[in-house]
């Protein structure tokens, strides 16, 4: 199944660079574009805003949440058709949590949702890897563990929760 979908996209990513390249071939160019021409000016612009678009992406992806600043603490997080393993049930106010997950079935998605029901952050959770997402609880309490990712049958039923209280 996986060739098939490969084949399929190799194939249509190779229609779109064949239509490409011809749309390329039949704009041919002057080799010297006076400043003055409306159609290079137009498409200065064009490439400004592209440029633009891409540093502004890039900026705003800052703070990335997983890099891990100085953490505080490691939560290790085991998940599995349905249930999630937590190796603590109370995590530090106001210092960086950094939460290891991952699975020992199939991809669930590791999610945090503060006292007021808001998911604050989350991860995939796989098999054969760990996932790393770090968070700074601002407010003590409960804090719901849930899983976002469709698992199975009873996906709706992995949850557990820790508390945030400060050290
Ligand atoms: Cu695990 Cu949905």
């Amino acid at each position: 199944m996986q060739l098939i979908v490969l084949a399929i996209s190799l194939v249509a990513m190779a229609l779109i660079a064949f239509t490409f390249l011809s749309a390329a071939r039949a704009a041919t160019l002057p080799a010297v574009v006076p400043r003055t021409d409306p159609e290079a000016r137009r498409r200065r612009v064009i490439l400004g805003l592209a440029a633009l678009g891409v540093i502004v992406t890039l900026l705003s992806l800052r703070p990335w949440p997983h890099t891990i600043p100085g953490t505080a603490a490691v939560v290790n997080v085991s998940g599995g058709q349905f249930y999630w393993e937590i190796d603590t049930d109370t995590v530090p106010l106001g210092e960086p949590v950094a939460f290891h997950a991952h699975t020992v079935d199939v991809t669930h998605g590791f999610g945090v949702m503060d006292p007021a029901g808001t998911i604050l952050f989350q991860t995939q959770a796989m098999p054969g890897y760990v996932n790393q997402v770090s968070h700074t609880f601002e407010t003590p309490g409960t804090y719901r563990v849930v899983c976002l990712e469709y698992c199975g049958i009873a996906h709706h039923d992995m949850l557990n929760e820790f508390t945030v209280a400060a050290r």
